[in-house]
């Protein structure tokens, strides 16, 4: 099989196709003076050429439709990636953020000329201060992780205009990476706090944190529901904690879709937020592409919200660039305003009621994965899931010597992307792999029953035969790689001829 496979479909890559001189383009004779590249750019211009492959139009449209069929995407089938909610995006959403008027407006067009595009944003924001109970939302940060910076930078302005400068953040260990990643591009130490058996924070082990540090804690940050699927139940009183200890609360709301029409988190002591409107409000996310952390503040951050905010005058919107305490800009104009449209599209496609909905949906798919599967895999906790749920291989591996990597791979011959499996679960597991399985709301029973027919199966034929699940996956493009190698000794064939 594996013989044909490799006729129809050769799998050398782009770099061992072509010849020299050959192209896929043909491009007209020069029609304007040619310019000298070392007098106009120096050091700039290029001396050598780049060894780039030389292909007729044929084989670069082969090569590239070839990868596109090996590829999975979210429109063929359930992307059960924890952590990332990888959910279905209506092509409603797509279809608004095309429109010309919407596509093609340029952010140094004279404001007059850009109402609507402000309107949709000043109108977005109202929306995610009901939603989270904000007084502001800034919108400019790129993605959840610039929203993090954005919140502590946020953070740190506050403490320095009360002539402090605490120097710790309190992050659990089932925090996010970007959250240490954060702090530490602020000049913040991070605290890390032990989650136990229960995988939840417990308000002893922030207070006895605050204790150890005396007038340091700059800020606890806390994502809520946490990267285990756990809603932290004690996340007021904990706000408590750290208020009475000098700090603020920075609730990571990347996984807001758990909670949307259930929980203001401002109302439960959280000073700032972000929410990542290509998680939550169906945006597309991956691949690096666009997304938008967007940040939600009460009244202490408030007078150091980015610049510039969108305001409003009589029937007139305006950038307000003039914010004496502001923590100054973060990206260039106004943010990912195509992201923008596309939330606010779903926002008003959904309404309030079909919000709420597809957050009880989402939390009602991923424990109805858990109760189907859970007697096969092991859980990780035992609090109830909120968007995610969690197993790790516990048992599966124990019996039958077959691993969470294993199982990921055997999936993909049924036809799933795998769910995440490199998720460094906090010590209470006793290193055990994890499965993080996220369907999100956009799934019907039949596709999760499908779903987890297939991950019953694999763990039956764990027990038949170890040995062929661990050699998997055997009906993809290609077989079980080495990771390690490819990401320690990259193939580097594209180099200066
Ligand atoms: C809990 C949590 N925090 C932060 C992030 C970072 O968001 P981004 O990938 O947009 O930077 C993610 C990403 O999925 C996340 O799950």
């Amino acid at each position: 099989m594996i013989e044909t496979r490799q006729l129809i479909h050769p799998e050398r890559p782009i770099f061992e196709h072509g010849a020299e001189g050959r192209s896929g383009a043909s491009l007209p004779e020069l029609d304007v003076p040619a310019i000298d590249a070392q007098k106009h750019f120096g050091k700039l211009a290029r001396v050598t050429l780049a060894a780039l492959p030389e292909v007729s139009e044929v084989e670069v449209t082969r090569h590239f439709t070839r990868l596109s069929r090996w590829n999975y995407a979210i429109d063929l089938g359930l992307y059960p990636l924890g952590s990332c909610t990888m959910k279905y995006n209506p092509k409603v959403n797509e279809r608004v953020a095309r429109m010309p008027g919407f596509a093609g407006v340029h952010p140094q067009q004279p404001e007059s000329t850009l109402q609507g595009a402000l309107e949709i944003m000043w109108r977005l924001e109202r929306v995610l201060c009901e939603l989270g109970g904000f007084r502001r939302v800034a919108l400019q940060p790129a993605a959840g992780a610039q929203g993090e910076l954005c919140g502590v930078m946020m953070i740190a302005a506050h403490h320095q205009s009360q002539g402090r400068a605490p120097s710790k953040v309190l992050i659990p260990d089932s925090a996010h990476g970007t959250n240490p990643a954060s702090c530490t591009l602020s000049s913040y130490t991070t605290v890390p706090l032990k989650t136990g058996e229960t995988g939840i924070v417990s308000v002893d082990t922030v207070a006895q944190a605050c204790a150890e540090n005396p007038g340091d804690i700059a800020a606890i940050m806390m994502t809520n529901p946490s990267t285990l699927g756990l809603f932290e139940t004690d996340l007021g009183k904990i706000a408590e904690v750290v208020h009475a200890a000098g700090g603020l609360v920075y609730m990571d709301g990347a996984n807001f879709n758990a909670l949307l029409g259930k929980v203001r988190p401002a109302e439960t002591g959280v000073d700032v937020m972000h929410i990542n409107l290509h998680k939550t409000f169906t945006t597309p996310h991956g691949g690096g592409g666009p997304g938008a952390g967007v940040v939600g503040v009460g009244a202490t951050l408030e007078p150091y919200l980015p610049t510039p905010t969108v305001e409003k005058e009589g029937d007139r919107y305006f950038l307000d660039y003039r914010r004496a305490k502001s923590i100054g800009r973060l990206r260039s104009f106004f943010g990912n305003f195509g992201m923008f449209v596309r939330a606010y599209t779903y926002m008003r496609e959904l309404g309030g009621p079909g919000l709420t909905l597809a957050t009880e949906m989402a939390v009602l798919n991923a424990n109805y994965i858990r109760a189907r599967l859970k007697d096969v895999y092991s859980l990780a906790y035992e609090a109830p899931s909120m968007h995610e749920v969690v197993f790790t291989d516990r048992k599966l591996k124990r019996e039958t010597s077959v691993q969470t990597l294993d199982v990921a791979k055997r999936l993909m011959d049924y036809g799933y992307h795998p769910p995440t499996i490199y998720f460094p679960l906090p010590a209470v597991t006793g290193g055990a792999g994890a499965l993080m399985i996220e369907p999100t709301e956009t799934e019907t029973k039949e596709t999760l029953d499908d779903f987890c027919d297939a991950l019953r199966a694999i763990a039956d034929e764990a027990k038949r035969d170890a040995e062929m699940v661990k050699q998997a996956p055997h009906q993809t493009a290609l077989g079980r790689l080495d990771e390690t190698r490819a990401a320690r000794q990259p193939i580097l064939r594209w180099r200066a001829k």
